[in-house]
């Protein structure tokens, strides 16, 4: 049984998104489907090459954590149902994104951001706030997230050189998906953000990308 209380504040799902952000943290989530990585050879990359394709996934690690909390606190936060129903799909294809990138992180000899929980807290309360706005500012500003993501991994596509296979056929993959998540929130009605909310949120990645690469 759900314990409901006014306002439409639910105790069980907040205990549940609770359990949720521990374990996205504390690197638990296991992937569904196997890692587009899985049956592609390692390439032939020095050091140097290694070096960066860590920082480059420890920040679509972090990107993916961020996917994690926004998708939370929208489902926290939509009453709509039908939206709820529609966007888990994409949040269910976010968690493997999150699986897959913390093993490559890892297989590259790099470990994932320490900014973690603070990214996670802030993109959870973005969430929440885009959710409570209704559904057409929600998907709006999930389209646009996801429009952002793809763009940034095609720039991490670039910057990884061909040599890396394995770590491309990741990012490849997830660039594919970030777009069907785009095309899904459209379909389900997504408004365009005006141009200013669109420019905050490129600033915002920016500065995200740009410590989780280092820190
Ligand atoms: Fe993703
Ligand atoms: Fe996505």
């Amino acid at each position: 049984m759900e314990s409901s209380y006014g306002n439409g504040f639910n105790l069980d799902r907040c205990i549940s998104a609770f359990d949720r952000a521990a374990r996205t943290l504390l690197g638990e989530t296991v992937a569904r489907r196997p890692s587009p990585a899985e049956r592609v050879a390692e390439g032939n990359i020095d050091p140097a090459m290694r070096r960066q394709a860590a920082a480059l996934m420890r920040v679509n690690h972090c990107g993916e954590i961020c996917a994690q909390a926004l998708y939370q606190g929208q489902a926290l936060a939509s009453s709509n149902e039908a939206t709820k129903r529609a966007l888990d799909k994409a949040a269910d294809e976010e968690s493997d994104h999150l699986a897959w990138s913390a093993e490559r992180v890892k297989e590259l000899g790099g470990r994932p951001s320490l900014l973690n929980p603070l990214w996670y807290a802030g993109s959870f309360a973005l969430g929440y706030v885009a959710g409570r706005l209704g559904d057409d500012w929600n998907l709006g500003f999930l389209a646009e997230t996801e429009r952002q993501v793809e763009e940034h991994l095609q720039g991490h596509l670039e910057r990884l050189g061909d040599r890396d296979t394995k770590t491309r056929a990741i990012v490849e993959r997830m660039r594919g998906e970030e777009a069907e998540h785009r095309r899904t929130a459209e379909r389900l009605g997504a408004r365009e953000l005006p141009d200013a909310a669109r420019r905050a949120m490129r600033l915002a990645a920016r500065l995200m990308t740009t410590l989780s690469y280092r820190i």
